[in-house]
C-alpha cells in the first residue's frame, strides 16, 4: 500500500493529486490561464508567481478532499520537465519541501510521460506494448511504451508547432478569441473537411525517410495564412468554417496515419491519446474510427484527465514506486525541454 502525491507545475495548470495503489483519491487543479488570456499567450512570470500562490492552498484542498493528512503519504512525485523553468521551479522546490520534512522519497518525473499514464487510472494496466500520442498547446510526441515506469521511448516528435499551438495561430489569423482550437473545432463541425487542399506536413514518401515519425504544422499553418491573405486581397469573403475544416481535416489526418502506421510497424494493439489537444473532434473521431478498422484499442481519458493536472504525475509517480525505480536527489533541477 502506497499512497503517492503528485504534483504538477510544468506551465498554467498547478495540480495536486493523491493515489492509492492504483486508485485516484483526489484531483484539485487550479489554473493562471485567466490572467494569461489578455496578453493572448502564458507569460512565465505571470504562471509562476501564481504556482507560488497556489501550491500550498491546491494540496490542502486534496488532501481534505482524499480525507487524508501530509503524514500519510508515502511518496512525493513532481514534474521536473519539460516546462517553463520558472513554473517547474516553484513545483519541484515545494515537492522537496515536502520530502524533506516528510522524510519521504522524492521523484522528479517527465511530464509528457505523465499525459501517457494517466490513462491508467482510468482504463486500467496498459498491456505490455502500448503507443502513445500526447498532444497539446505545448506537446505533440509519439511515445512507444514498453514499462510506463521503466522504458518509454520517443519514435517522434513536432519539428516547429505543437498541434494546439498550430490550432491556435490559425485561430489567431482567423481573429478568434484566445486559445483559438476550440473555436476552430466548433467552426470546422460546420464545413466542409475537402473543400481546400491544404498540405500534409512531412509525410511524403521522401521526408518519411528522415523523420518517420517527426511531425510539422507550421508549413500547413502558413499555407492556410497565404490561402486566407489571397482571398482577403482579392475583396473575397472567407469561407471561414470550411478553412477551419479543411486545416483541421489536414492535422487529424497526419497525426492519425503517422501513428496508426507505428502502432502497425511497431506491433501495437492499444493507442492512447493524452494531452489536451485531444479533446479535438476531428482527431478523436478519425483516430477512434481508423483504429477500429485496423483493429487498434484506441483509448482517450476523459478531458479533465487530459489537459495538465496532477493526477498525471501521481499515475506515473505511483508506477515508479512500484517498478522500485530508485527516488531522485534533493538535488535535483528542472528541465525545461527534458528528454524522455
Ligand atoms: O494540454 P493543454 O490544456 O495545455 C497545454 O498546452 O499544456 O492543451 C491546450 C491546447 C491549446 O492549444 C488549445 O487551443 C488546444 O489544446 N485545444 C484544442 C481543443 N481543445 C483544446 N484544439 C483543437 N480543438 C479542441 N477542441
Ligand atoms: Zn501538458
Amino acid at each position: 500500500m502506497a499512497l503517492v502525491l503528485g504534483l504538477e507545475s510544468t506551465c498554467d495548470e498547478t495540480g495536486v493529486a493523491l493515489v492509492e495503489d492504483g486508485e485516484l483519491l483526489a484531483d484539485v487543479v487550479a489554473s493562471s490561464m485567466d490572467e494569461h488570456a489578455r496578453f493572448g499567450g502564458i507569460v512565465p512570470e505571470v504562471a509562476s508567481r501564481a504556482h507560488l500562490e497556489a501550491v500550498v492552498p491546491t494540496l490542502d484542498e486534496a488532501l481534505s478532499r482524499a480525507g487524508r493528512t501530509l503524514s500519510d503519504v508515502d511518496a512525493v512525485a513532481v514534474a521536473s520537465g519539460p516546462g517553463l523553468v520558472g513554473s517547474l521551479t516553484v513545483g519541484v522546490s515545494a515537492a522537496k519541501a515536502l520530502s524533506l520534512g516528510l522524510g519521504r522519497p522524492l521523484y522528479g518525473v517527465n511530464h509528457v510521460i505523465g499525459h501517457a499514464a494517466v490513462d491508467q487510472l482510468v482504463h486500467g494496466r496498459f498491456p505490455d506494448r502500448t503507443m502513445a500520442l500526447v498532444v497539446s498547446g505545448g506537446h505533440t510526441s509519439l511515445l512507444m511504451v514498453d514499462d510506463i515506469a521503466t522504458n518509454v521511448t520517443e519514435l517522434g516528435h513536432t519539428l516547429d508547432d505543437a498541434a494546439g499551438e498550430a490550432f491556435d495561430k490559425v485561430g489567431r489569423l482567423l481573429g478568434l478569441p484566445y486559445p483559438g482550437g476550440p473555436h476552430v473545432d466548433r467552426l470546422a463541425r460546420e464545413g466542409d473537411p475537402e473543400a481546400i487542399p491544404f498540405p500534409r506536413g512531412l509525410s511524403r514518401p521522401k521526408d518519411m525517410v528522415h523523420h518517420a515519425y517527426d511531425f510539422s504544422f507550421s508549413g500547413l499553418k502558413t499555407a492556410v495564412a497565404r490561402w486566407v491573405e489571397a482571398r482577403r486581397a482579392s475583396g473575397q469573403d472567407i469561407p471561414v468554417e470550411d478553412v477551419c475544416a479543411s486545416f483541421a481535416a489536414a492535422v487529424a489526418d497526419v497525426l492519425v496515419t503517422k501513428t496508426l502506421n507505428a502502432c502497425r510497424e511497431h506491433d501495437v494493439e492499444t493507442l492512447v491519446i493524452g494531452g489536451g489537444f485531444s479533446a479535438n473532434s476531428q482527431l478523436r473521431e478519425l483516430a477512434q474510427a481508423r483504429g477500429e478498422a485496423a483493429g487498434i484499442d484506441v483509448r482517450i481519458p476523459p478531458l479533465r484527465y487530459c489537459t495538465d493536472n496532477g493526477a498525471m504525475i501521481a499515475a506515473l509517480g505511483s508506477a515508479v514506486v512500484e517498478a522500485g525505480v530508485k527516488p531522485s536527489t534533493l538535488g535535483i533541477g528542472v528541465d525545461s525541454s527534458m528528454p524522455l
